[in-house]
């Protein structure tokens, strides 16, 4: 008789924590009371394009006064799990007018479709292919015909399949006149990814870990926090920043989609660092070195050997996977003297 009580609570308690985790899980939250000023700033100088007629698109697009007669728009792109908030101080470095900015009279970014402050569709296909598509369609409803790209991580690959495509007779609606890469994984056979990135990409288990009930801040923290420089960590409200702009829209759960670029760069990979070899267009890759995911006792070297018309600039030893963010003085003045 106990035993039938016993087991029978047994499995009404399990019922209650399934109906509580699933309950939990399709809540869809809104997080914008708990931004910080800095990220709710960001969010309020943005604005949204409709994309593929149902999806929005959060982008940022910013004239600043410039004196010179040629006109340059900078344009940046962000990378994986972040959003286009990663620019949010080397931005303030070029909107200040306090810095003289030469020609550039136009910042413009945004977040792919499944990051920041887009949209995340569950059933959606998500691609370097689309995200490049995405590119070409804001610039034309920018009307911006001429970009210098930044780009950082997965956004290096975005800027790969641009160069690409203008490599072959200018595929895109818009000319790229020069480009700055930072740590992106452009040499697949010496990226090293975390664990967590793993996990993303184990079948089933990356579903558990990003559902709501488990993808929480101390998860995020401790696996996000190990690609930054010892020295640079972000603090607590920068970090939990990070985490809201991946949480907003529900955006943990398309994690073991977005992450899809992983298969595609094992299958695209020489495709696209051909095209880096084989383009006319100048090319700076700005390297911060303690970086776990791209090597510095392979990475430099490679690159020098395998890419010879790149060129390197490589931050201080400290600097990790996020040199827009850990040393953004200086990315700022070497994009600025790289583009004039
Ligand atoms: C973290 O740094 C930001 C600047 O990016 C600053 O605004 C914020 O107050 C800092 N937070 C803490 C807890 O130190
Ligand atoms: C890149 O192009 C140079 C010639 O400009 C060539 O020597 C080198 O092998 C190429 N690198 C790769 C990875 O194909």
């Amino acid at each position: 008789m106990l035993s039938i009580i016993q087991s029978t609570s047994f499995g009404l308690c399990l019922i209650a924590i399934l109906v509580f985790l699933i309950v939990n899980d399709e809540k869809n939250e809104r997080f914008e009371t708990e931004f910080s000023y800095n990220l709710n700033k960001w969010h309020q100088k943005g604005s949204y394009l409709t994309y593929k007629n149902e999806h929005k698109i959060f982008y940022i697009s910013e004239k600043l006064q410039s004196s010179s007669k040629k006109t340059t728009t900078l344009l940046f792109l962000h990378g994986f799990p972040s959003s286009s908030f990663d620019y949010a101080k080397i931005w303030s470095q070029f909107s200040d007018k306090h810095n003289e900015q030469n020609d550039i009279n136009q910042l413009v970014t945004f977040d792919y479709l499944g990051y920041g402050f887009s949209s995340k569709p569950l059933n959606y296909e998500y691609t370097i292919f689309d995200m490049a598509d995405m590119v070409d369609r804001l610039l034309l409803h920018l009307n911006v015909h001429s970009v210098v790209l930044v780009a950082h991580d997965v956004g290096d690959t975005v800027a790969q399949e641009l160069i690409r495509r203008d490599n072959l007779n200018n595929q895109n609606n818009f000319k790229i006149s020069k480009c700055i890469l930072m740590n992106g994984g452009i040499m697949t056979d010496i990226y090293k990814p975390i664990a967590s990135q793993y996990l993303m990409r184990t079948k089933y288990l990356n579903n558990l870990i990003s559902s709501n009930y488990l993808f929480r801040f101390n998860f995020f923290k401790n696996s996000f926090s190990q690609i930054f420089g010892s020295l640079n960590q972000p603090n607590s409200t920068e970090l939990y920043d990070f985490y809201l702009g991946i949480r907003f829209n529900n955006g943990n759960k398309v994690l073991p989609l977005t992450i899809n670029y992983m298969s595609e760069r094992e299958q695209f990979g020489n495709v696209w660092y051909d095209a880096l070899n084989e383009t006319n267009i100048p090319v700076l890759f700005i390297y911060g070195p303690a970086d776990p995911i791209n090597p510095r006792s392979t990475f430099p070297q490679k690159l020098r050997s395998d890419l010879p018309r790149v060129k390197l600039s490589i931050l201080s030893e400290l600097i990790g996977h996020y040199p827009q963010f850990e040393d953004y003085f200086t990315v700022f003045q070497l994009i600025k003297k790289f583009i004039n």
